[in-house]
């Protein structure tokens, strides 16, 4: 009887071992940017789940570790939260419902008294998106890119809803928040051997 067990057991560590080792591991490279392939975009199907101030300090901070065209530094945050001015952004731009529920978008504009090279600004602004997507992904954030410029009416309607004086270009906002429950949809990495030429085509 004991015999049995023992064996029983032993099939059932042998099965365990074997399955175990059959489990795609996660594509995994080593030193691979674990946070880089974490990232989630979320078109809509935000929690409205407010965020911690703290987190919200956190995202914004990291906007300013981007490096800027000749260290410019001539983009600035508009950080918001209240769903009054959120709806008062969607209405020029035709593409936004992630802030129906998003508890945060940070609007990225330009102050063009403070450029240098204004031809800079959207490259400016993408790597500050950019450096506030790591770190919402590190707090475990779903995010949103969402264009402003050059599209006139949404650039009118987000300086309108956040009362900009003329010297500011709104240039993009991303938002952020938890996904509503199911709504995880997990990295879309897409790498393309075609895409990549090494020192010519
Ligand atoms: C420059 C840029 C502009 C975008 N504009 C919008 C937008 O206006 N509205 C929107 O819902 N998503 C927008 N997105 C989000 C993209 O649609 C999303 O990143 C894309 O579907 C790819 O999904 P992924 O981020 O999971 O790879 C934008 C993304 C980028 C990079």
């Amino acid at each position: 009887m004991a015999k049995k067990i023992l064996k029983g057991v032993l099939v059932l560590m042998l099965l365990i071992t074997v399955l175990g080792c059959n489990t795609p591991a996660k594509a995994k490279t080593p030193g691979q940017a674990e946070l880089l392939y974490a990232r989630e975009t979320l078109h809509n199907n935000f929690s409205t789940t407010p965020l911690d101030q703290k987190f919200i300090d956190l995202i914004v901070r990291a906007a300013f570790t981007a490096p800027t065209g000749g260290g410019q530094r001539s983009v600035e945050f508009f950080v918001v939260t209240d769903r009054e001015v959120m709806k008062s952004i969607q209405r020029g731009h035709p593409y936004s419902s992630g802030l129906d529920t998003a508890p945060l978008v940070v609007v990225v504009a330009a102050n063009e008294t403070l450029a240098r090279y204004p031809e800079l600004h959207e490259m400016d602004s993408g790597l500050a998106a950019m450096a506030m997507i790591v770190q919402a992904t590190d707090l475990g954030l779903a995010s949103c890119v969402l264009s402003i410029s050059p599209q006139e009416e949404r650039v009118q309607s987000a300086a309108n809803a956040l009362s900009m004086p003329d010297i500011y270009t709104p240039v993009l906002m991303v938002a952020f928040g938890y996904p509503a429950a199911d709504a995880r949809t997990g990295a879309s990495v897409d790498y393309k051997e075609s895409q990549v030429h090494t020192n010519a085509y």
